[in-house]
């Protein structure tokens, strides 16, 4: 068994190398159409047994051409998924131990990794020494166990005991139009309703307006709402866009709200010190989420959520029946009860990797590279008459959107982006997403690939220009 497995493993390494080396060749985005490989793959699962040879040829041959590669250079949608070797390396550690991490006991050097490489985070980012983090699978996981703990708190542990019909109060969350996603699925699954979640209006950098913020939260009171938590983006999706911070810790002071933080992705940026001012204001919020998973080159998943007050996380989360009791529960960090999940993979393994082979030093100039990157090709589309760029740039994130003085209606240049869009990812030369911005629609371009250097972005960009003259 393990002599079939060694030998398959080292040819495996070699084409994980080959795939890392020559990435650059393959064409970004997949080009199959919907269903191409389901009707690849048998409608019944084998009865017999089959060869590691034919499943890794299968994998080559159909699985391969359906892979979005998210690990190259000029993949410059969405926000990132970047790795490297060293969380590569990790992975296949963690793998092969096939720990499930859910109490300390079940194994002590994942939750004491975890507990260390957490505090580790914390002094990169520069949170103060009063928060506590946890690993989650993602920030969207994270932003739901900061509504769910701030919901238990604010209603005396009682909504998980009564079920939140017992308040007698409507609970109110609040967020700027520019919020992800997740805060709206966040305050669903809590039980708090769309209906009390109040998007509240930007300025015309996307930052959350916080004198609309404090008239929304007095008109809630007076209709009898109780204002439950504000949740303010470092970094927001479309644009990078970031929330006033310290503005907004006057009012959840004033008004007692819980405050979390989503810089899911912009958090690694923190690490510099050219953005730690964006932190002012951070002793006052409760909770922060940041995903190495996007920025920091560790393997998805991997989300760092910190916490002020960890005994509200665990009252809320914890459920102990005899069969998950061990001698050391209160001695020891037992992570099952830090979140939803109780399963958890060995996820600290991968940060401790990567921190200690790059070293904070090394990661510091790989970002600042990213920005530079940006900044860069931020001056060359402002110079061109085609396009609008959006500013100021956020970190490494560029929205832009190509421009003609002839078409003056709104709808016909927003098809036109559209249109860019979708020939320039067909190319397969590079991969881009976009966003909608006052109703404009943007091209969104994100500089943040683990290998990426400014040949490849210079080549993005010939290719940008080539299909915006064929239009
Ligand atoms: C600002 C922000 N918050 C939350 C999320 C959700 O992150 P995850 O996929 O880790 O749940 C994203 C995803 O891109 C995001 O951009």
């Amino acid at each position: 068994m393990t002599a079939d497995f060694r030998k398959n493993a080292h040819i495996f390494v070699d084409w994980m190398a080959d795939y890392l080396e020559n990435i650059d060749s393959l064409s970004v985005k997949s080009q199959v159409t919907a269903g191409e490989i389901l009707n690849q793959i048998d409608t019944s699962p084998p009865q017999t047994s089959t060869s590691m040879d034919t499943i890794f040829a299968d994998f080559k041959q159909i699985i391969m051409p359906g892979i979005t590669h998210w690990q190259h250079p000029k993949f410059f949608a969405y926000f990132p998924s970047n790795s490297s070797t060293p969380s590569l390396l990790a992975e296949m550690l963690t793998a092969t131990l096939g720990a499930q991490c859910m109490s300390w006991q079940t194994s002590p050097a994942a939750a004491e990794l975890e507990e260390r490489v957490m505090q580790w985070l914390a002094k990169m980012v520069g949170l103060p020494d009063t928060f506590h983090g946890v690993i989650q699978g993602g920030a969207s996981i994270a932003t739901l166990c900061a509504l769910l703990t701030a919901r238990e708190k604010y209603t005396d542990f009682n909504s998980n005991q009564a079920g939140l019909s017992q308040n007698t109060k409507p609970l109110v969350v609040y967020c700027s139009t520019q919020t992800h996603s997740s805060v709206l699925k966040a305050v669903r699954i809590a039980g708090i309703g769309d209906a009390n979640l109040r998007f509240i209006d930007t300025d015309e950098d996307y930052r959350m307006d916080v004198n609309k913020l404090q008239r929304q939260i007095q008109a809630d009171i007076k209709v009898g709402l109780q204002p439950l938590c504000v949740i303010a983006v470092l970094g927001s999706t479309s644009s990078g866009a970031v929330d006033p911070l310290l503005a907004i810790t006057k009012i959840t002071q004033q008004y007692q709200l819980w405050l979390h933080v989503d810089a899911a992705y912009a958090g690694t940026a923190l690490f510099l010190s050219e953005y730690k001012h964006l932190l002012k204001g951070i002793e006052e919020v409760d909770s922060f989420v940041f995903n190495p998973h996007k920025w920091m080159f560790t393997n998805f998943d991997c989300s760092a959520f910190f916490i002020k007050d960890v005994k509200a996380l665990t009252q809320t989360f914890s459920v102990l029946p005899e069969y998950l009791r061990t001698k050391e529960d209160d001695e020891v960090n037992n992570y099952r009860d830090w979140g939803i999940d109780l399963g958890r993979r060995f996820r600290a393994l991968k940060l401790w990797f990567v921190i200690r082979y790059y070293g904070v030093e090394q990661l510091k100039s790989m970002i600042r590279h990213h920005i530079e990157l940006a900044n860069e090709l931020a001056l060359k589309i402002k110079a061109d008459k085609h396009f609008e760029i959006l500013e100021p740039i956020s970190f490494n994130i560029i929205c832009f959107r190509y421009i003609n003085a002839n078409i003056t209606d709104f709808e016909v240049l927003n098809q036109r982006n559209k249109q860019l869009l979708e020939n320039i990812n067909k190319s397969g030369e590079l991969y881009l997403t976009h966003t909608e911005l006052s109703n404009k629609i943007y091209l969104r371009l994100v500089i943040a690939q683990t290998h990426v250097e400014a040949h490849h972005v210079e080549a993005a960009w010939t290719k940008i220009q080539a299909e915006t003259a064929l239009l």
